[in-house]
């Protein structure tokens, strides 16, 4: 059976048009029982609805406390009968009591190589700092932001004098890989916490060509 999810989001969702299609396309076992955005007028939410995806704008400034807004994002996912919270660029950290409705089953991506460049700017940050290696990170949640367990990781070379925008973009297209493959391992559960490390239960296929000019890992498999 496919595993049902939620998917959040509060902009663009390139990320969630990343799971869309590789659900179209048959590679991912998953299917989105709800997409619900914080911010009403997120074009995410019609990406969703062109797919005939259910969309649910929940604006976070009508509840009186981030306890309120969660407890109606609980409810909206439980009424959709999604099992998992798949978070495509949601810009809000999430209450210990959301958390504990989906123990082990919400997932991040996050544009920079965590620990380092947590926040909304990623990408921006790293490339201020000067890296020389950039990339994106899948991750558990927790009640930290940018912060749980590390399901995948992508690294990419950040070339002196590059703009912002370009070294986002080239992060942005590992991430659209890295996200759909994280939510496969998710539902066929091959993926098992124990504390900070995630370990994943090996697939019996042959390895697949990786992405050119980046190091992801553990490796993509067939399909992503
Ligand atoms: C993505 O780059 C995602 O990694 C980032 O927001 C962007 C959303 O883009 N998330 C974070 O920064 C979380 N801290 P999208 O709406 O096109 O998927």
């Amino acid at each position: 059976m496919a595993l049902p999810i939620a998917v959040l989001v509060s902009g663009g969702g390139s990320n969630l048009q990343s799971l869309i299609d590789r659900m179209e396309s048959g590679t991912l076992d998953a299917e989105i029982k709800i997409v619900i955005s914080n911010k009403p007028d997120a074009h995410g939410l019609t990406r969703a609805r062109n797919h005939g995806i259910p969309a649910l704008a929940l604006d976070h400034t009508d509840y009186p406390s981030r306890e309120a807004f969660d407890r109606a994002m609980v409810r909206a996912i439980q009424e959709s009968g999604a099992q998992s919270v798949v978070l495509a660029g949601f810009m809000r950290i999430l209450t210990s009591e959301f958390l504990n409705a989906f123990p082990g089953n919400v997932l991040n991506i996050h544009p920079a190589l965590l620990p380092s460049f947590p926040g909304a700017h990623g990408q921006r940050d790293a490339a201020e700092y000067g890296v020389r290696i950039a990339g994106c990170t899948v991750h558990f949640v927790d009640e930290k932001m940018d912060h749980g367990p590390v399901i995948i990781q992508a690294a990419v070379p950040a070339v002196p004098g590059e703009e912002t925008d370009a070294l986002a973009a080239r992060i942005l297209k590992l991430e659209h890989r890295i996200y759909p493959q994280a939510v496969q391992w998710l539902a066929q559960d091959r993926l098992r916490m124990d504390g900070r490390h995630v370990q994943l239960r090996p697939a019996h296929s042959a390895p697949v060509p990786q992405p050119e000019n980046a190091l992801v890992s553990p490796p993509l498999e067939q399909g992503f």
